[in-house]
């Protein structure tokens, strides 16, 4: 592909003033629709700009960094070579929304020298993709550029307006908080500072990502970062004055940013763009800008629904720790919850509270406390696994750090083979609390290596990993399959224990923000909605029915069946959660709006059946959805999981219609939601 030198990024080059001698280097999209100019100003600066037809979506945003016994790198530049290029190929993920994704884009690397002393050289790489685009900074190997330390970096997405922003505070230690919805200008990430989650620390009026904007002409952004390796979380700051994000580091206590040396590259800054919010669902922008699979060998990775010894303890009904005379990690639960399971058709079942140490987390000690791979004494490890096994029923191991990564680092090798010993192929990883060593946050270069650490020697055991208090999904899981899910949200768990719970809108935001990272494991599932038997002063804020449509529209290949196995027994609903698959040949979003409602379809793997799921927010909706989705020339049963026409998240929250009707491609299905409420449903071809 040719360098365009379009009419319109010579408008945008003399609007903000550079020399017309300075080159300007365009890519457009394979579409044509979004074009990048990269541009040198005045004064040497490198910045980009990016227009999609004849609107401007980010207007001159300069590059740079802040080095440690450097000056600053980002002015006083020349290019010193550019070249395009285009890409296309069709690549099949392990597991995923899709089984086939098209990878397709131009891309432009524009070398970069400074002019004066010091004469330090780097690149920036565009990839223009029909739904967005990303760039990356490389640095290569020179002298007088080896041991690099950031303090810094300086990049910037200078908006075209005050946008309306889905956004949760850039904390650096957990990604819990709820998403709030204000104009860009209104953002006030510090008002947020003193909540009581279990680990927090807002240092900056700044943004997580993925976040998720709309334009007043009605375009959707949503501004994230791929591929993040040996590098620092990034953070958004608010820049009001001149309406732009300018990226924020996540740090260590020294101050420092990043450490590494030359040769590296930094990960992608992302943008998807799309004109309808459900396309920043379906965008693959994200996995795409991912290496490929390095595992050769991926049979032993098997997404899968599970069931657990989890929910019990946030009731407060069991408890983690056996000191505490309620112990839920017992032999005979176990069984009791295999048993379940096998008549039940869920391959998986997961027991938090197994191996010893969790008496002393919750005298308040860390370090040095969980052993993980000694069972307590009511817990008889390597007979759960075989009573699981000849019901064709799997343990998915945990490991709680609370947060101390030392402890775990010095047992991890054996912890992890004690599993392969056993045939365990999954672990749910857990880091609450301050990261122990000190001075480190759960999104900054250490952890990011730590996590990095973890997924790699999993994969030596054959080991899939679900982890929580995480750090960010950014695509990793195309090349690194073992990596599951991650929480990295405010999960179910928080309806047990927080005043108030998640909001009806909850997920209803986490679809059009999180969920643009990568899959989730949210916990769906509780039909018992306001346990009056354990915590009644809590509840869940949704209808039954709507979580049954999370199990299509909250995307994880690992998903829970979260409640009690007694709260399932003799409910009819619970056929739809045996019936989901947890891996998909395709995925479409048939309509929504961010925060407000979604409707997404799914086809599953090696099945001709379809599944929907609608929810949506506080208000009561009727949405007609046109089934074109649905395959040519058959006939289809429509089993239709629906809130009852007086159900209400708050006042009825149980009562559900299940109806059946025969439908098929072209026809048109009216859905009922009630405030707070969704709907579910499977079609089954009936030819
Ligand atoms: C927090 C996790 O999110 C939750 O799922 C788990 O049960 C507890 N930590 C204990 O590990
Ligand atoms: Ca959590």
């Amino acid at each position: 592909m040719r360098i365009l030198v379009t009419a319109l990024a010579l408008t945008s080059l003399l609007a903000c003033g550079p020399n017309p001698a300075d080159p300007i280097l365009t890519v457009a999209s394979p579409d044509g629709q979004l074009a990048i100019t990269f541009l040198l100003d005045e004064g040497g600066r490198a910045a980009y700009r990016v227009e999609r037809g004849d609107q401007v979506v980010l207007d001159t945003s300069f590059l740079g960094f802040d080095l440690k016994d450097q000056p600053p790198l980002g002015a006083g530049l020349q290019v010193t070579a550019s070249n395009t290029g285009s890409f296309s190929e069709t690549w099949r993920p392990v597991w995923g929304e899709d089984s086939e994704i098209l990878n397709q884009y131009h891309s432009l690397l524009v070398e970069l020298e400074e002019t004066g002393a010091p004469g330090r050289k780097f690149e920036v790489e565009f990839r223009v993709y029909d739904d967005g685009f990303g760039f990356r900074y490389l640095f290569p190997e020179q002298e007088g550029l080896q041991e690099v330390v950031i303090m810094d970096e300086n990049t910037e997405f200078a908006l075209t307006g005050d946008h309306l922003c889905w956004w949760q505070p850039g904390d650096w230690d957990i990604y819990e908080h709820l998403y709030q919805t204000t104009r860009f200008s209104e953002i006030d990430a510090l008002a947020l500072r003193n909540q009581p989650i279990a680990q927090t620390y807002i240092p900056e009026n700044a943004v997580n990502t993925p976040v998720t904007m709309k334009t007043d002409s009605g375009l959707y952004l949503a501004f994230h970062e791929a591929a993040l390796y040996d590098y620092a979380g990034m953070t958004l700051k608010v820049d009001k004055e001149n309406l732009k994000w300018v990226s924020e580091l996540v740090g260590a206590a020294d101050g420092s940013k990043v450490t590494t040396r030359t040769p590296f590259h930094t990960p992608w800054r992302t943008v998807q763009i799309a004109e309808r919010a459900g396309d920043l669902i379906e965008s693959h922008l994200i996995v795409n800008l991912n290496e490929p699979n390095k595992l050769e060998n991926t049979a032993w990775i098997k997404p899968t629904k599970y069931i657990g010894i989890w929910w019990e303890m946030h009731l407060e009904k069991a408890a983690w720790d056996l000191a505490s005379g309620k112990h839920g990690a017992t032999t005979e639960n176990a069984k009791r919850y295999i048993d379940f399971a096998a008549a039940n058709g869920i391959p998986a079942f997961l027991v938090e509270g197994w191996n010893t140490g969790w008496e002393k987390w919750r005298e308040g000690q860390r370090e040095g406390i969980f052993d993980f791979v000694t069972p307590y004494a009511d817990f008889d490890l390597a007979g759960v696994v075989e009573y699981g096994r000849e019901r064709g029923v799997s343990l998915i191991g945990h490991h709680e750090t609370a947060g101390a990564v030392s402890t775990y680092e010095q047992q991890m090798d054996t912890a992890f083979q004690l599993y392969q010993d056993l045939g365990i192929h999954a672990v749910k990883t857990g880091y609450v609390g301050t990261i122990i060593p000190s001075g480190h946050y759960h999104h900054g270069q250490y952890m990011v290596n730590h996590f990095q650490e973890v997924v790699e020697k999993a994969a030596q055991y054959q080991i899939m990993v679900n982890a929580h208090e995480p750090i960010k999904d950014t695509g990793i899981r195309r090349t690194w399959p073992n990596f599951m899910a991650r929480e990295a949200m405010r999960g179910q768990e928080f309806n047990a224990f927080w005043p108030g719970g998640n909001p009806p809108e909850h997920t209803v935001l986490l679809a059009f923000t999180r969920m643009l990272a990568g899959p989730l494991d949210f916990t769906p599932g509780i039909f018992d909605l306001k346990f009056p038997k354990y915590r009644g002063a809590n509840q869940v804020n949704t209808t039954l029915a709507k979580q049954l449509a999370l199990y299509v529209v909250l995307y994880g290949p690992l998903q829970m069946a979260a409640d009690l196995p007694e709260n399932y027994e003799g409910n009819p609903a619970f056929q739809f959660i045996r019936d989901v698959p947890v891996d998909w040949h395709e995925s479409h979003v048939l309509n929504g709006e961010v925060g407000d409602f979604v409707t997404i379809v799914r086809k599953g793997k090696g099945t001709d059946d379809w599944y929907l799921g609608s929810i949506t927010d506080e208000n009561a909706r009727q949405l007609e959805v046109e089934l074109d989705f649905l395959d040519d020339d058959r006939a289809y049963t429509a089993t239709i999981y629906a809130d009852a026409p007086d159900a209400h998240w708050n006042d009825n929250p149980t009562a559900y219609v299940i109806t059946q009707e025969p439908v098929k491609k072209g026809e048109k299905l009216r859905l009922d939601l009630a405030a707070g409420g969704g709907v579910a449903i499977r079609f089954a071809p009936t030819n």
